[in-house]
């Protein structure tokens, strides 16, 4: 077998070994992160039909992927958690002993990657020497992972360097699950589509993923290692690993807060986390940190501080355009890699959303002959970008700084048609853990084909916690202990809807408005009544310059009907039974209060906004 290096790291190489005695590839390679490397890789995927060059004057140095049909997004039901116990896994997570996993995953990966290459990819999450990141090593079969995670991580030598003679890395190993015996000409986009299996071992920290090429199931480091292997760190390390974006506020007086936002999937993360503020409203400026992970730790004095784990997008494509997130589109301008979106007649990309009309001839992410009308999307819903995050317009200064950004607020949404007003802040710190512990949202076509179902999604980690839900609460209502002063909590919707089925609320650059007041509301500046909800704002608390929105529309938009809420905390309680008996006491004392509150005002025929004294 080739070898591209002897490392120093003896402890790694016998890892590297180990893997390849078990996996059988044609040959390893180490790779040291090189734009020459890169280039090679690319070039060869280009070779082998996985990967076109798009039109290089439309979208230099850009690359399109078309995955195979059954392989194009996170596969949650093959995901597990093997935990020694099956209770740190807890209810929410599929979960099996780690020994009859280890079993089965011995027999799929012997000799698995046959007729292939090894990659062995050194990657850092978070910024080079900060005492936040972390480092983790994924082995891979796939030349289209370690373009991509060249993107979404630290990657190369200079985290060979950083990781010495050390033995504290995640270990990750990742195959595509389709050897190729000798002569057997390869497929654009190998994957496995009997065997699935991506697997966390929290204990020996380690990740195994077979079967999948696609994103989070490939990507080692963003959803398994930084969201699900991480959020045990955190649990044991007395920090937090969450499914949020972090962005900056700066007012027109150059104060700037941080703040971290948690959405479940397709909330539009993205395009609030690169959110251009309207002008009316004064010089208001948002940067971007992150649109999907934060890895938040208190430091010294106390304070909370965040990092983004990533150093890129993998964002979703569909739905965003000039007009949605701007920033967005300037950013995959260049130096992008497209998966499942589709190809226009001059060499470049297009989806659904992204201009008003479509072109008239594509060909789609299934490379057919795509027209307008034709009944078929052009994009995949779930196809992606992958790019660089330092290209993004709205990128923050302080992205690279291995101190990390002081965290001032947490806000916690979902997409619902009814029940949940715009903004609501949370009068302390437990009842803002129980608001976001029991944050639900519409399930779209794309999730799951059946919409509007509410699913509840604590802080959005339902699918990324990687250990049991209910000492996850816990962990969170542990926090004040740890630092000198608690972020305020604040619960958004987007998505309220009106008789007609239409939007309320304008959404996109105009949630500044929102993001104004709740920016006022942590030093208290900005005026809100008291409610059996938390504070909300009244119309006159915020700013409405360059947008007409009358009185009527906003107190539809926040009103709060009891008897939608009496629903809405019984199916808390709903919820609260299937995480069976792990839910913290907190929570249920909170439940129990909000439920005898709601019930006097409905008797008394008042809304919810109301404050019972
Ligand atoms: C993602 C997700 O891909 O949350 O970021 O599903
Ligand atoms: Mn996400």
């Amino acid at each position: 077998m080739q070898t591209s290096q002897q490392l120093k790291n003896q402890y790694l190489q016998n890892w590297i070994n180990e893997i390849a005695q078990l996996a059988k590839p044609q040959s390893i390679h180490i790779c040291d992160g090189s734009e020459a490397e890169n280039q090679k890789l690319l070039d060869l995927m280009v070779a082998a039909g996985t990967l076109k060059k798009l039109n290089e004057s439309k979208r230099p140095n850009s690359y399109l992927a078309w995955s195979d049909p059954s392989d194009v997004a996170r596969v949650e039901d093959r995901t597990f958690i093997c935990s020694e116990r099956k209770e740190d896994a807890g209810p929410t997570n599929n979960w099996k002993a780690p020994e009859e996993m280890r079993e089965t995953l011995a027999k799929l990966f012997d000799g698995c990657m046959q007729g292939r290459t090894m990659y062995v990819i050194p990657f850092c999450m978070g910024p080079l020497g900060s005492p936040i990141s972390k480092i983790g090593v994924e082995i891979t079969d796939s030349p289209y992972v370690v373009v991509n995670m060249r993107i979404m991580t630290r990657m190369g030598q200079k985290v060979l360097d950083l990781l010495g003679e050390s033995e504290e890395f995640v270990k990750c190993v990742h195959s595509v699950g389709s050897p190729l015996a000798s002569g057997q000409k390869d497929v654009v986009w190998p994957c496995n589509s009997e065997n699935k299996y991506i697997v966390h071992y929290p204990e020996e920290k380690s990740i195994w993923s077979f079967g999948s090429g696609y994103g989070g199931n490939a990507l080692l480091g963003k959803k398994c290692f930084a969201l699900r292997i991480a959020s045990t760190l955190g649990r044991d390390e007395s920090w937090l690993a969450e499914h949020m974006l972090i962005m900056g506020v700066e007012s027109p007086s150059k104060e700037k807060k941080y703040i971290a936002a948690a959405f479940p999937s397709a909330c539009g993360k993205t395009n609030f986390a690169m959110m251009i503020p309207p002008e009316a409203l004064g010089d208001w400026k948002v940067t971007t940190i992150g649109d999907d992970i934060a890895w938040i730790k208190p430091d010294l004095d106390g304070v909370l501080r965040a990092i983004n784990p990533e150093a890129g997008y993998f964002g979703v494509a569909p739905g965003t355009s000039l007009k949605t997130n701007r920033n967005a589109m300037l950013t995959v301008s260049k130096n992008t890699i497209f998966t499942n979106v589709a190809l226009t007649p001059d060499g470049d990309v297009w989806w659904e959303g992204m201009t008003d009309t479509a072109p008239e001839k594509l060909t789609d992410w299934q490379g057919k002959e795509w027209t307008p009308g034709c009944g078929r999307l052009a994009a995949h819903p779930n196809a992606r970008f992958t790019v660089s995050a330092s290209q993004c317009p709205s990128v923050d200064e302080n992205i690279e700084n291995p101190a990390g950004v002081p965290i001032s607020a947490f806000v916690f949404g979902g997409r619902r048609a009814d029940t949940i007003p715009l903004v609501a802040q949370a009068k302390d710190w437990n009842t803002g853990v129980y608001f976001a512990a029991t944050v639900g949202s519409e399930t779209t076509a794309a999730a799951t084909g059946k919409v509007g179902v509410v699913r509840r999604d604590p802080m959005a980690m339902l699918p990324f916690c990687g250990y049991n839900m209910g000492d996850y609460f816990k962990h969170w209502l542990r926090m004040p202990n740890r630092v000198a002063k608690n972020p305020e909590i604040f619960i958004v919707n987007w998505f309220r809807k009106n008789l007609d089925g239409k939007f309320m609320w304008p959404g996109f650059g105009e949630n500044m408005r929102v993001l104004k007041w709740m920016f006022e509301r942590i030093d208290h500046k900005a005026g809100a009544m008291e409610t059996t909800l938390g504070y909300m704002p009244r119309y006159e608390d915020f700013d409405w310059k360059g947008l007409s929105f009358t009185r009527e529309q906003f107190e539809n938009l926040t009103s709060i009907d009891s008897e939608k809420w009496i629903s809405e905390v019984l199916s808390h309680k709903e919820f609260f039974l299937t995480l069976q008996n792990s839910v913290p006491q907190e929570f249920l004392n909170i439940q129990e209060n909000s439920f005898a509150t709601l019930a006097k005002l409905y008797k008394e025929n008042r809304p919810a906004t109301d404050l019972l004294n």
